[in-house]
């Protein structure tokens, strides 16, 4: 388990960026949801890893027969209980564990689902049943680069292999069938420099978090004026502040 990354969790205790207020232009046409959905139906049983404080597994789910969703986080469990109070349809379960340490039995879900969060792909590979699949969305390197080449630091900013490749060679090396990685464009467009400035001191995007050794990942929510104004000048546009983000989906079959 990764102590630095847990504390960092611990402290947040929840997924919640619904106070910010910014406009999102979806520039590819992939949607994580929409995959999970097109691989489940009513019967299926799956699991959500690194699901924080449940706030989308809870809200924009499909609805399946069971989603155990776990996170290493006691904080985040604790607030994920809470919200699930808000959606008593929902059948989703909520239990503290490490992604990279699972215990469940071989073979016992048919989808299991990954969003900016760590992964384990020969762990997933041996919890899914046959013909299962693995739905990810993640940050990649190139995500708010313009900020990231501003402050000449951010989240995997100075790693030499990008975290999508990464998780593609693990889990092609896991055993899986067929894999399809996509790049995904979003531009989003923050209201005022406070919208902005609430997302960095919340996410790592600005941190020397780096995807292919984070043992030395630390929080800071340092944010110098100077480079922020200076980021804040060349990105404003009629729209808002613009964040050029760049993610990756994948999915995966067994
Ligand atoms: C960026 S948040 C994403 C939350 C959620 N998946 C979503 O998309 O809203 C990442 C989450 O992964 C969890 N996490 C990080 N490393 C983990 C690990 N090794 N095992 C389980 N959870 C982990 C963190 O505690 C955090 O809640």
């Amino acid at each position: 388990m990764k102590e630095n990354e847990l504390n960092y969790y611990e402290k947040i205790g929840n997924w919640e960026f619904s106070h910010i207020k910014r406009k999102t232009e979806y520039l590819t046409n992939w949607n994580y949801y929409e995959k999970i959905r097109e691989n489940v139906n009513e019967k299926s049983l799956c699991l959500d890893i690194g699901t924080g404080g449940g706030e989308n597994v809870l809200k924009k789910y499909p609805q399946v027969s069971m989603t155990i969703a776990t996170d290493f986080s006691p904080e985040m469990i604790k607030t994920a209980k809470k919200n699930a109070k808000e959606y008593p349809q929902r059948n989703v379960k909520f239990a503290q564990m490490d992604s990279l340490n699972m215990t469940f039995p071989d073979g016992l879900f048919d989808l299991v689902s990954a969003r900016h969060t760590v992964i384990d792909a020969k762990q997933i590979y041996r919890v899914l049943s046959d013909e299962g699949v693995l739905v990810i969305e993640g940050v990649d390197q190139k995500d708010c680069w313009s900020l990231k080449e501003t402050f000449k630091r951010g989240q995997a900013y100075h790693d030499k292999k990008a975290i999508s490749q990464i998780d593609y060679e693990d889990i092609q090396n896991a055993g899986f069938r067929s894999i399809e990685k996509v790049e995904i464009r979003v531009n989003e467009y923050y209201e005022t420099v406070d919208d902005l400035v609430a997302l960095l001191v919340k996410t790592p995007i600005l941190d020397d978090f780096s995807e292919e050794d984070n043992s030395n990942f630390s929080h800071s929510s340092k944010i110098e004026k100077d480079l922020l104004d200076e980021y804040v000048r060349k990105n404003t546009t009629e729209k808002g502040i613009l964040l050029e983000r760049v993610l990756y989906g994948i999915v995966a079959k067994k």
